[in-house]
């Protein structure tokens, strides 16, 4: 069988980490997905800068639009983030009957309604292991491995750069900025850290695990939000001395009246798993009423881990495309149920 063709949208941390997991393990990916995942094009902004970061492998455009509506082309991946443009390119990818695997939480957390119901017009799947915890396969985790369950909460650390921050001051002593500073040269943070350090992006992630697990729209709007710029390093150095340690969490809980969803710092246990994940990890806590307490660790941001979610995306968007059509149904991720309209 032919290759499945994929048009990449991005040259950046992610689009490198995809290019160099496609190739690097070819094998077992054609052998996993049924069929060889093909690279046809990759759009870039700068196509010399993209050369360096992907190689000289990959055919580059800096045509986004013709990209997305390609005849040959199959699948868009969409990595050049934002909510503006990627929503553009994604709306018209899917009106060409393209699938679009995207590592964009902040464009499903504000959009996702509207890019899900286009989807599902048009009987094309959008995935999205990346958006949230990076290489972590939590999305997987809630609508597979999980499925069974009344969900009952969710809560973890799902911004990298924000803990890596807390983490770093604690233990070395560092300052936020230095720090910050660190995190954006390693690949962790937004192109605008705003959204990492005012917990924006925590609270995207945390709208689309709260719409996955209790089947309601995408409530964004609707999150409390704080994050770490007011916390001082005394406020570090008491939590360690009283037996905490400060994380910024994302939580999103079943209770009697609605869903509840909010992001801001907490005061964890040291005893506990949670508080001792560190660095740029991201650790989520899954609690199912038959399963209990389930918890997911790992590499929450960076080329690779979360190129691995992508590829994953690859692979199942591929065997279903392949498979029989009725069976894309499940991937078009959130099908509101009764809960709808429950205030958060
Ligand atoms: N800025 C994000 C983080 C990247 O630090 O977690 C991964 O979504």
């Amino acid at each position: 069988m032919n290759p499945i063709r994929i048009g990449l949208l991005g040259a950046g941390v992610v689009a490198s980490g995809v290019v160099k997991v496609l190739q690097r393990n070819q094998t077992e990916i054609q052998r996993r997905a049924g069929r060889g995942i093909e690279i046809a094009r990759v759009a870039v902004r700068n196509p010399e800068k993209a050369r360096a970061a992907l190689g000289s492998d990959v055919e580059l455009t800096t045509d986004f639009d013709a990209l997305v509506t390609d005849p040959a082309i199959d699948i868009v991946v969409e990595l050049i983030g934002g909510t503006t443009r990627a929503k553009e390119l994604v709306l018209k990818a899917i009106e060409a009957g393209k699938h679009v695997v995207t590592a964009n939480k902040a464009l499903l957390a504000v959009h996702g309604t509207e890019i899900f119901e286009a989807a599902s017009a048009k009987g094309v799947m959008v995935a999205f292991e990346a958006a949230v915890a990076g290489g972590i396969p939590i999305i997987k985790a809630l609508r597979e491995g999980l499925t069974a369950n009344r969900i009952q909460w969710i809560a973890g650390i799902i911004n990298g750069t924000t803990n890596f921050i807390l983490s770093e001051m604690r233990s070395r002593g560092l300052d936020f900025d230095t720090v910050l500073k660190e995190a954006q040269r390693l690949g962790y943070a937004e192109a605008d850290p705003t959204f990492d350090i005012e917990g924006i992006d925590a609270a995207h992630k945390a709208a689309i695990m709260s719409a996955i697990a209790f089947g309601v729209p995408v409530q964004f709007d609707k999150a409390y939000v704080e994050g770490i710029t007011k916390l001082q390093a005394a406020d570090i150095t008491y939590a360690e001395q009283l037996g905490y340690r400060i994380k910024l969490l994302g939580i999103t809980k079943r209770r009697e009246h609605g869903i509840e969803l909010r992001v801001h710092p907490t005061l964890v246990p040291q005893s506990r798993l949670i508080a001792n994940v560190e660095g740029a990890m991201n650790a989520v806590v899954v609690h199912g009423d038959a399963v209990g307490a389930t918890l997911y660790y790992g590499k929450g941001a960076g080329s690779e881990p979360t190129a691995s979610a992508v590829v994953a995306d690859l692979v199942d968007v591929t065997r279903l495309h392949t498979a029989d059509p009725d069976h894309r149904v499940p991937y078009l991720a959130f099908q509101p149920h009764a809960l709808d309209d429950t205030p958060v």
